[in-house]
């Protein structure tokens, strides 16, 4: 069955986007996922379709009206996760992309301005998810690199050989480096273990490189490696 991705967002053209190109596009047009979007602001309140309002309490920005992010959640919601992409959320991880992977489709909440009255998350027990410590100027960019992440999981949308490579990352390490032809360039040689044709002496030095580097620039990774738990 086709996992059904639903977008709201008051920037509609903004999707599919990138994911319109390359793999999640094929995928696309293969009918493997599948991405609604609506507009928020068919929602909105009155003549002039209002979709915010100021704060209460004060302060700067305007804050997205429960009533109609709820109505808008209410034209697609059918049992999927709902999620709400937000700085303030819990870190999105591999693990997460692959849970949305395994289930029917997803509901995707973009917020702009200060963002989402508290009740619209809580009335929908909305999945508050952050991409990393850093802030957009709202939830369409996380949403695009979310779906990136799941959709290439799904069945059908990858090759054998890349799934592969998944389950390395899945294993909590960083991946080894890649070399290809030239086998000399720029004055710059590769690894002669890679050039040796012993399989087993190519895999020990790929996994001690991604040690290597999972210690030096991830030490977060690397304690809490499951070979390690
Ligand atoms: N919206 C704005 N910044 C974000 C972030 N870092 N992650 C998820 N959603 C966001």
């Amino acid at each position: 069955m086709t996992w059904r991705a639903s977008v709201l967002t008051l920037f509609p053209d903004m999707f599919p986007g990138p994911l319109g190109q390359s793999l999640a596009g094929r995928a696309l047009q293969e009918t493997i996922w599948s991405l609604d979007v609506a507009d928020i602001r068919n929602f909105g309140i009155g003549k002039h379709r209002k979709v915010d309002d100021t704060p209460f309490g004060g302060g700067a920005g305007m804050v997205m009206r429960a009533d109609v992010v709820d109505a808008a959640v209410a034209s697609v919601a059918d049992g999927r996760p709902i999620v709400y992409p937000t700085p303030r959320g819990r870190r999105f991880t591999q693990a997460d992309a692959q849970r949305f992977a395994a289930g029917n489709g997803i509901v995707l909440v973009c917020g702009r301005y200060e963002g989402l009255d508290q009740r619209a998350i809580e009335a929908r027990s909305m999945e508050e998810v952050s991409i990393g410590d850093y802030v957009l100027s709202g939830g369409e960019l996380a949403a695009l690199v979310l779906l990136d992440s799941v959709v290439r999981l799904l069945p059908g949308v990858m090759g054998a050989a890349e799934s592969a490579e998944e389950e390395s990352f899945s294993a909590g390490l960083l991946e080894y480096p890649h070399f290809t032809r030239p086998a000399e360039w720029a004055g710059r040689t590769v690894p002669d273990v890679l050039l040796s044709g012993n399989h087993a002496a190519v895999a020990a030095w790929r996994q001690a490189e991604s040690e290597q580097i999972t210690m030096q620039r991830r030490p977060d990774l690397w304690a809490a490696r499951p070979s390690n738990l």
